[in-house]
């Protein structure tokens, strides 16, 4: 297949990685990669192409020019702005959904609605447009406090803590950002105040064309910035697959208890969702909600699913875009563990120092089970890596269990050198320990 992949990120490395190693099967005939406008590890396997991954008009066109079977879009911004719907007005199959399904994602308030409308368990919420209804908001549910910024904001616009004057301060921070509606239209800012849910959180990703359900393998995502979930929010500092401590039929409990019938409601509204839909869960000692949807695959958990996905990818990808996910059945999995760690810049997720040199991913890869995705990576003029956004790489290791992932992921982080960088070092720690517990 010629397939297109839409994005700059890791997750777009991994997916272009993950379609790249569809030909080591017996008999596979290699797929022709391209991707928009990618990065420089997905340059070693995939043709590059400088077009604003935003622009739905210039990403059809390049489809179009292509012949690609297949357009995969990987980060919620082109979602959001419609780059699906042109692709898919050029009459070329896409993985990821309408502007108008993946407001899922896009609108923390409409998230809600549609939890409302499907019955799906979530936490209490409130949507205020203003400080003073965001106090009486914080003051009925009491600490720790949890204060969302409606619209999108890269994993960082959420503040949870027990600070009632922080949390005031981030919804006046949220009010004061000025806000515009995907056709351009200013908008007012929206603060969505909820009730704190206790327990482990748990990734879902939940493959859909709009009917059927896929569920992949669950996972989990580091959000905190430092060692034991200190510091601020980030995009995710490491992931871990698969959840050796998760209940079993957790998957079948989500997928029917949250992701069908969310699906169905998308198709009930007309506006029927095809792509990723991604569940984020957190497990509490009342049951499990839901802390957050996404439309599209979750950075950094995605690198350790489809590291682990024996079926092809790109099979459950076409048959999802074009209407027929029912033909492919239960996905299949390699029954080992993986491990994601990232490598942030300097001063991540704060103002981030670029331009430092990246040397020794080689020597990484070198390691037993590992690959090593790109994310905020560059060539300088010389031709040489550098650093040019917050989080750098993703170090992706496979290992019989977790704890093997583990020491080999570190290992590998360990002879890549990146000044002034910073990773977690306890990703997947408690899990590989058996130290995570349920609330109960
Ligand atoms: P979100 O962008 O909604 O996923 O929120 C980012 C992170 O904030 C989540 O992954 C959780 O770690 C935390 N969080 C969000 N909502 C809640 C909540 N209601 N209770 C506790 N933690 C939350
Ligand atoms: N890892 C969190 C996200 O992709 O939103």
């Amino acid at each position: 297949m010629k397939i297109l992949v839409v994005g700059t990120g890791a997750r777009e490395h991994a997916i272009v990685h993950a379609l790249a190693h569809e030909a080591d099967r017996p008999g596979a005939e290699p797929h022709e990669l391209h991707a928009a406008p990618g990065n420089p590890g997905i340059g070693g396997l995939a043709t590059l192409h400088a077009v604003d991954q935003n622009d739905g008009a210039a990403v059809a066109a390049l489809a179009t020019h292509l012949g690609v079977d297949l357009v995969v879009v990987g980060p919620e911004a082109p979602l959001v702005a419609g780059v699906g719907d042109a692709v898919r007005e050029a009459g070329i199959p896409v993985f990821g959904p309408s502007a108008e399904a993946a407001r899922l994602e896009g609108s923390k308030a409409f998230a809600k609605d549609v939890m409302a409308a499907a019955s799906v368990p979530t936490a209490l919420a409130h949507v205020c447009t203003d400080v003073d209804q965001v106090a009486a908001a914080v003051d009925a549910f009491g600490a720790p406090y949890v204060i969302k910024d409606d619209g999108l904001a890269a994993g960082k616009g959420v503040v949870v803590t027990e600070d009632r004057q922080a949390a005031l301060e981030h919804a006046a921070a949220c009010f004061a950002t000025p806000r515009r509606a995907a056709d351009g239209t200013p908008e007012d800012p929206r603060v969505v105040v909820e009730e704190y849910l206790d327990g482990p959180e748990v990734s879902l990703f939940c493959v859909s064309d709009g009917a059927t359900v896929v569920p992949l393998a669950p996972a989990q995502d580091f959000k905190r910035a430092f060692d034991a979930d200190a510091g601020p929010n980030t995009g995710g500092m490491g992931a871990y697959s698969p959840l050796p401590w998760a209940p079993e039929g957790l998957v079948d409990e989500v997928v029917t208890r949250v992701a069908q019938p969310t699906i169905d409601e998308m198709a009930r509204r007309g506006t029927p969702f095809v792509g990723v839909l991604y569940v984020g869960l957190a497990l509490t000692s009342r049951g499990t909600r839901v802390v957050e949807f996404n439309a599209r695959f979750g950075d950094p958990e995605t690198q350790s699913v489809l590291t682990r996905l024996a079926t092809p990818l790109s099979a459950v990808m076409l048959a999802a875009a074009q209407g027929r996910l029912a033909e492919i059945g239960a996905l299949r999995w390699h029954d080992d563990a993986s491990v994601t760690v990232v490598v942030a810049a300097h001063g991540y997720p704060g103002a981030v120092r670029g331009g430092d040199p990246i040397t020794g991913i080689d020597a990484a890869e070198d390691v037993e089970g590992v690959h090593v995705l790109h994310a905020g990576t560059s060539r300088a003029d010389d031709g040489g890596l550098v650093a040019s956004g917050g989080r750098v790489l993703s170090v992706v290791a496979r290992g019989a269990d977790l704890a093997e992932a583990r020491r080999r992921a570190y290992a590998a982080v360990d002879r890549i050198v990146l000044p002034g960088s910073h990773h977690r070092t306890d990703i997947a720690a408690k899990a590989a320990a058996g130290d995570v517990t349920l609330a109960g």
